[in-house]
């Protein structure tokens, strides 16, 4: 039998990140340009349970059976099982690669979930549907990052535009005018748990100023879905910029973030902000077509490591 595979795209949150923990909107695209694969060969001669998974870009190469038990691929392999009701599984070997910088607000960790949940249940015979697939990734996610929203895993596992608000069912984002945004890389990788950890604590210290900042987060993100559902697409320019500004008044940007975003603007992008966790990572600037080879080589001489031009549509 030949290997079966299935991939998944990157993401990014296009505003309401960290907001969008305490029950307030946000809106987040997928980005095919970046994915993460996974490959799954039978190993016929090996015994019932004898499953190897290898990730070159991680360096990983083990049996399942000696992952950590809170390994998020352990956890989405063991869920595929659950789901599937299977008392064994068949002697296999999946390979995980992934395109997508890890720790960079790309949605790397949900994006490995849904591909690994999607290519399982495929290879078993029985593929399971997108709304299994996503709570497969969600609890993945939980040991990646502590207490995600779920916003990552959503918008990966449906590879469409979407309005996300905790606990609530997701909804499809019309987008009446396709617009392309840039993503550019700090290279800094900074893990979403311990800086959605450290807002917490912030938020602790001082509720008022940060539900404050999310109440205006919130206000962004409807505003924003009018003009994309509109087809006003210039007119996100300027919320992308005032929604960096609230991220960094909630302690979340860094100097490498806000040298990109501003050289971006002083090339003539319509707006940017950071775009995830922050502290490094991402972020994202919307340009019209004929401003992008310009600002691309601004981002990366302002020290970009790597720059992503992406449709929404
Ligand atoms: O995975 P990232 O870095 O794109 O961050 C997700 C966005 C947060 O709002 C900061 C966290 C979450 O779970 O929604």
């Amino acid at each position: 039998m030949a290997g079966i595979f299935a991939t998944a795209p990157g993401k990014v949150i296009l505003f309401g990140e960290h907001a969008v923990v305490y029950g307030h909107p946000a809106i987040a695209v997928p980005v095919s340009q970046v994915r993460a694969k996974a490959l799954i060969m039978p190993i016929p001669e090996n015994k019932p349970d004898e499953v190897y998974i290898e990730a070159p870009d991680i360096h990983l190469n083990s049996h399942l059976n000696q992952l950590p038990f809170k390994n998020p691929l352990r956890i989405v392999i063991e869920e595929v099982q659950n789901a599937l009701r299977l008392s064994y599984l068949p002697p296999m070997k999946i390979r995980i690669t992934s395109t997508i910088p890890v720790a960079a607000g790309l949605g790397s960790g949900a994006a490995v979930s849904v591909a690994l949940a999607r290519a399982l249940s495929n290879f078993l015979g029985h593929p399971l549907p997108d709304e299994t697939l996503c709570a497969i990734a969600f609890r993945a996610e939980h040991s990646y990052h502590g207490t995600p929203s779920g916003i990552d895993n959503t918008v990966i596992t449906y590879n469409q535009p979407i309005f996300f608000q905790k606990e609530k069912p997701y909804q499809l984002l019309n987008v009446e005018k396709p617009f392309r945004i840039l993503i550019g890389n700090t290279g800094i990788a900074s893990p979403t748990g311990e800086v959605v950890a450290e807002v917490r604590r912030n938020r602790e210290q001082n509720p008022e100023k940060y539900n404050s900042i999310f109440e205006n987060i919130s206000r962004i993100v409807y505003q924003a879905r009018e003009f994309i559902e509109k087809g006003n697409v210039n007119e996100l320019g300027p919320l992308l910029t005032e929604n960096h500004k609230l991220l960094q008044e909630m302690g979340v940007s860094c100097h490498e973030l806000d040298r990109l975003v501003e050289t971006a603007i002083h090339t003539g992008a319509l707006g940017a902000k950071l775009s995830g966790g922050g502290k490094g990572g991402n972020m994202i600037a919307l340009a019209t077509p004929e401003r992008i080879p310009e600002i691309t080589q601004a981002l990366r001489d302002a020290g970009a490591t790597l720059v992503i031009a992406t449709e929404i549509r």
